[in-house]
């Protein structure tokens, strides 16, 4: 195994469209994915999409934390429930419903920064994995958002394209900063408003 390089925006191999897998059981498909799962640990990432290491093939790997799973208590790999490393080559997403709902993410191909970005909030994707099964899924949440996330990496888009507003756009020391201001004044303040639902949360640390 070894680590790879990754790619950071700007880099062409993030901007185009990535490849199929012809047989996703080749050598070279084994090796790719052992070293992306090698790299995304070392980076303390939760997803990562082959671009990303300079290959430009559709396969990504993919986690959701239980902490960060809608139902934490709910089987894995149900809906909204926690999913272990998960590998996804050739994958297709249908989003289940028009419904979407904004939340921050990182990308390991654009360290130190954070972003509010819209998603579908429930999906169905398939694909093939490690093993050359076919997958077919329904996710919700931060799970359908992960995918999508890295599914666009295939696609060459990279999450700030799908923002909605760019003020919602920073680096995560900084907006992590602002938000401990602001909770810091509500706290002083004597009457307490109802906190901006959406700068409620601390902006997430985790990349993918
Ligand atoms: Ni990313």
């Amino acid at each position: 195994m070894a680590l790879l390089k990754i790619a950071r925006m700007g880099h062409p191999v993030l901007r185009r469209a990535a490849l199929p897998v012809a047989d996703p059981s080749a050598a070279r498909i084994v090796r790719l994915l052992a070293d992306m799962a090698e790299t995304m640990a070392d980076a303390g990432g939760i997803g990562l999409a082959a671009p990303q290491v300079h290959v430009p093939l559709r396969v990504v790997m993919f986690m959701v934390p239980a902490v960060r799973a809608a139902e934490p208590h709910a089987p894995a790999g149900s809906p909204g429930g926690s999913l272990p490393l998960s590998v996804l080559i050739n994958p297709e997403i249908e989003p289940l419903g028009e419904e979407m709902e904004e939340s921050w993410e990182g990308c390991l191909s654009v360290p130190g920064l954070t972003g509010l970005v819209p998603r579908f909030r429930r999906i169905r994707y398939s694909g093939v994995d490690a093993e050359g099964q076919a997958v077919s899924r329904i996710a919700e949440g931060f799970h359908a958002r992960v995918v999508q996330h890295e599914c666009d990496h295939l696609d060459g888009i990279l999450y700030p394209a799908r923002m909605r507003d760019l003020r919602h756009f920073g680096f995560v020391d900084e907006l992590q900063r602002s938000v401990r201001m602001r909770e810091d004044e509500e706290a002083r303040s004597v009457a307490a408003e109802q906190p901006d639902q959406e700068m409620s949360q601390v902006p997430a640390e985790e990349a993918n």
